[in-house]
């Protein structure tokens, strides 16, 4: 494992972390999260995401409850998070140390350019989800939706629009991202996910697996990031960012 500072607050996070949506409390029983959850720890992963929306609170009675010592927000406007260290400078409170934001290769704007000024500003780090875009990336989609998949479940078809789009634009681009993967001898998880961490206001990606062998592979990702070089990076800006 590696491990990357939460901005400016002194902590230091996993660079790959573990989290519950969709899956635990209704993909995942509470035995297997214990092994989701062992595997991860044991690989050294020291940050673990949870919301109490999570399958109506289940997916947090699963994971177990904590302390809270730092705050952050998740998906706030730019605006909103200057005007929160605002109010917390003025009245001597805890300022936001972090953004949860969704990055991925289909979906970057808000942390690489609506977000841009805040690193600096205010020493904020970003915690990032939905590296695969709930799956897309990894390629299970590019011949329709699987039976077993998060998008086929009938509680998220609101989510399979938004993941899919409309046409095939999407999976287009994550079809021609494939011979990248192929090259560097890793999945295409593997590679969205190391893409992720090129961006160094990235202080942890935040995977998600409903079974083990995917938080098997996608905890390798780390090995792929070296091999991740500036005219790779150029390649596969090219894919994404092709209209
Ligand atoms: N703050 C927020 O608003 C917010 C929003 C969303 C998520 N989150 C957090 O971020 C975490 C990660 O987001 P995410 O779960 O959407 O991550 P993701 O990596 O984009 O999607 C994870 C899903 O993709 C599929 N998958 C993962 N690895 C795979 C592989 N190697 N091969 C094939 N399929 C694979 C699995 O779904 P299937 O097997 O079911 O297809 C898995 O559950 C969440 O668990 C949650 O804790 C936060």
């Amino acid at each position: 494992m590696q491990y990357r500072r939460l901005g400016t607050s002194g902590l230091q996070l996993s660079a790959l972390s573990f989290g519950a949506w969709v899956t635990f409390g209704k993909q995942v029983g509470r035995g297997e999260a214990r092994e989701l959850l062992a595997l991860a720890h044991d690989r050294g992963v020291n940050f673990f995401d949870n919301a109490e929306t999570y399958n109506n609170g289940v997916a947090e009675q699963v994971m177990g409850q904590g302390k809270v010592l730092y705050w952050g927000t998740s998906e706030w406007p730019a605006e909103a998070i200057h005007e929160a260290h605002r109010i917390a400078r003025e009245n001597h409170l805890y300022a936001p140390v972090m953004e949860q934001p969704q990055y991925n290769l289909l979906h970057r704007e808000r942390v690489e350019e609506e977000y841009a000024p805040l690193y600096a500003a205010y020493g904020m780090g970003t915690t990032i989800w939905s590296p695969l875009g709930s799956g897309l990336l990894s390629g299970k989609y590019n011949d329709g939706v699987p039976a077993d998949s998060r998008l086929a479940q009938p509680d998220y078809a609101w989510l399979r629009e938004s993941v899919l789009g409309k046409g095939d634009e999407r999976v287009g681009k994550v079809r021609a991202l494939q011979p990248i993967a192929d090259e560097l001898g890793c999945s295409l998880a593997q590679l969205s996910i190391a893409w992720c961490l090129l961006n160094p206001h990235v202080s942890t990606v935040m995977l998600g697996a409903s079974r083990r062998e995917q938080l098997e592979q996608n905890l390798v990702a780390l090995e792929v990031l070296p091999k991740l070089d500036a005219t790779l990076a150029r390649r596969i800006r090219t894919i994404v960012e092709a209209a």
